[in-house]
């Protein structure tokens, strides 16, 4: 499965959203999430999300957030299907760090 990670948070570019074949994103209030036992691995939304927020399981930062990713989507936040519009602030969050701690949600 892909996983979405901390650098997501506040950015929501949701352009991951417009091209998952299966529709496996959810939403948070500042974050979106995948499903991992919806996830097909195709790998199409790792290269569309600007901050680089979607990474694969296999690479070290999934570690934590891959528990995170299936605890929300199952049943805790709405399932999204079509690009919404990203924060007006989105670029000014780029790149912080600790935004977990500050802002998730
Ligand atoms: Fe969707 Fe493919 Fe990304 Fe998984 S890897 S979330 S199936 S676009
Ligand atoms: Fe987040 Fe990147 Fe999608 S910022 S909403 S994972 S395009």
């Amino acid at each position: 499965t892909y996983v979405v990670t901390e650098a997501c948070i506040k950015c929501k570019y949701m352009d991951c959203v417009e091209v998952c074949p299966v529709d496996c994103f959810y939403e948070g209030e500042n974050m979106l999430i995948i499903h991992p036992d919806e996830c097909i691995d195709c790998g199409v939304c790792e290269p569309e999300c600007p901050p680089e927020a979607i990474v694969p399981d296999t690479d070290p930062q999934a570690e934590t957030w891959l528990e995170l990713n299936r605890e929300y989507s199952d049943n805790k936040w709405p399932n999204i299907t079509r690009k919404g519009e990203a924060p007006a602030d989105a670029d000014t969050f780029r790149g912080q760090e600790g935004k977990y701690e500050k802002y998730f949600s």
